[in-house]
């Protein structure tokens, strides 16, 4: 991370830690309509103009290693296919044959030359163009060579795989804008996957959001776990342009050292920063990264339906070389879990609450803004004229927004 930028980090978690008002910036946070957990005319604008126009995270590079390797990607509703052309290049397509619809790959994930329609078996090339069309004759006027399956925009950051169902998005570089640099530390493409937990949770996904973009309730939610670790009365963050987000929290003093990694287990390209602190970055729209020199996971919220989630985990760890994973990686999933089981056990409450008729507008902190630049970035993406009445959030933080 750039030293003037870890350098005023540093002085935020002190100023915080010791500070016995808000800090001199603070303004009061406007409040979070609850209709934006409820409502499925929200839900659907989330749908069209969230999720089908945002660079949206759909595997990492060593889920497809090989020539031919190809996965599904149905996760934001659309169904996607993921492949990996003989040039090396990961590609995606629209899962939906140029026939008549049926699907050209229907398992998960596999390996094959080319993309076979099991309808009638219209079959595609690693790189999307039509290769053959049974009974050909029987078609009058067919152009095959405009026939490919359709792209859909696929990009791929330090090894992470993102798609955009908008042609016209700008490139996946200039959406993640300065994550690209302060996230690059730990060298994406020597990470390996060591594993997911998905947890189904009954709240709204951006309930699910809010939980992590603060830790003003580790002392109450984890007070055997994080609480114990991270010092809540530090937490500096930034709001950053498109609703990306990053949060630092301190280590307490006597604390420090106690989650390293072994030697085999840690990347050593990973700074001081993110060593002697907890440190996530929010990738709008759905993930939370907090970042480490050992394993960490890549957070992401998955919207089921308005009121269901899926809160997917994958796991990352530095390349350990031959052999296992390094069993106190294991261990690391592990205990996250019981954070895990802490985190989502309120969630469904929540969403049972701002559901009655005593529902009322979230109260947020200036420690907390995050939630409100992240439902923020969601109103400007849908567009701040097309939110249903009384459900916008306010623009009263935008000066806010950081570069870096
Ligand atoms: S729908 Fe694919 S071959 Fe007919
Ligand atoms: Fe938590």
């Amino acid at each position: 991370m750039d030293e003037v930028l870890e350098t005023r980090i540093r002085e935020g978690l002190e100023a915080n830690r010791t500070r016995t008002a808000p800090p001199p910036e603070a303004v009061p946070v406007p409040p979070i309509p609850v209709a934006r957990y409820t409502s499925a005319e929200f839900f659907e604008l989330e749908r069209s103009r969230v999720w089908q126009r945002s660079w949206i995270f759909a595997a990492h590079e060593s889920d497809l290693p090989s020539p031919g390797d190809h996965r599904t990607f149905e996760r934001t509703g659309a169904p996607i296919v993921l492949v990996r052309g003989e040039d090396g290049a990961v590609r995606a397509f629209y899962n939906s044959c140029r026939h008549r619809g049926a699907p050209v790959v229907r398992e998960a994930c596999g390996t094959s030359k080319r993309l076979t329609c099991q309808y009638h078996s219209w079959s595609y090339g690693l790189d999307g163009e039509l290769r053959a069309v049974p009974d050909e004759r029987s078609f009058s006027g067919l152009d095959t060579d405009s026939l490919g399956l359709v792209p859909v925009r696929c990009e791929t950051w330090q090894g992470w795989i993102f798609v955009n169902e908008d042609p016209l998005a700008e490139t996946l570089e200039d959406y993640l804008g300065p994550l690209c640099e302060q996230m690059a530390e730990v060298n994406g493409p020597s990470l390996r996957r060591i594993g997911s937990q998905v947890h189904r949770v009954g709240a709204n996904w951006k309930a699910v959001v809010d939980a992590f973009l603060e830790v003003y309730h580790i002392r109450t939610v984890h007070p055997d776990n994080a609480a114990l670790l991270y010092d809540d009365s530090t937490v500096t963050v930034a709001m950053l342009p498109k609703g990306h987000s990053r949060l630092t929290v301190g280590v307490r003093p006597e604390m420090l050292g106690i989650m390293d990694p072994s030697p085999a287990a840690e990347n050593p390209s990973v700074g001081s920063l993110l060593r002697e602190t907890s440190t996530s970055f929010g990738v709008f729209p759905n993930i939370v990264a907090p970042l480490d020199n050992g394993a960490f996971p890549w957070m992401c919220m998955w919207p089921v339906d308005a009121r269901t989630t899926e809160l997917e985990l994958q796991w990352f760890a530095p390349d350990w070389g031959d052999g296992d994973t390094p069993e106190e990686n294991t261990l690391r999933m592990t205990l996250f879990e019981t954070v895990m089981a802490q985190d989502t056990a309120n969630m469904a409450a929540i969403q049972h609450s701002v559901e009655s008729r005593g529902a009322q507008p979230f109260q947020i902190g200036w420690h907390e803004r995050l939630i409100h630049h992240f439902h923020r970035a969601i109103d400007l993406a849908i567009g701040e004229s097309e939110i249903p009445e009384g459900a916008a959030v306010s623009a009263a933080l935008d000066s806010y927004v950081e570069d870096a």
